[in-house]
């Protein structure tokens, strides 16, 4: 087969083309698709522990932990329910699940419902230079707060 040097610049152009077409669609898709627990490390930073005053309670999507700053100290829970795994939902007096209804208290006991144990708790620390850190592989005997 003959070609050309005009018909070799074109399929060049459209396979450079498609290229660059499938290449802007794939990092598009990763910058559209949520956050995963998966793409976090297994220790994730809070930023400084300044920035988490008593009273802080936040909820962190991507591991969907719940994080507390108390009087006795840093603390953090799962918030999956320990009977399927649904995400809960933070009350003022504790978590609800929306799949079937199991209720836990602020510490994370079962109240209600279908949950066989407590919500998990996970280790969390402060560095030398005053940042928190959040360990999602290590869980801690509940009630374990970080000193702040
Ligand atoms: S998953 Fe929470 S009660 Fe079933």
């Amino acid at each position: 087969m003959n070609v050309t040097r005009r018909t070799f610049v074109t399929w060049a152009s459209r396979g450079l083309a498609g290229l660059c077409a499938g290449g802007g669609a794939l990092g598009a898709a990763r910058f559209a698709r949520p956050l995963q627990v998966e793409d976090l490390g297994a220790r994730v930073s809070l930023g400084p522990l300044s920035a988490l005053p008593p009273g802080t309670r936040i909820h962190l999507p991507e591991a969907d932990v719940h994080l507390f700053h108390e009087a006795g100290g840093l603390y953090a829970i799962s918030g999956k329910c320990t009977h399927l795994g649904c995400s809960l939902l933070l009350e003022p007096d504790g978590f609800a699940c929306p799949c079937h209804g199991a209720r836990f208290d602020l510490e994370g006991q079962p109240r209600s419902g279908p949950a066989p144990r407590p919500l998990v708790w996970l280790r969390l620390s402060v560095d030398l230079r005053g940042e928190a850190w959040l360990h999602l592989d290590q869980p801690v005997r509940p009630g374990t707060r970080a000193a702040s």
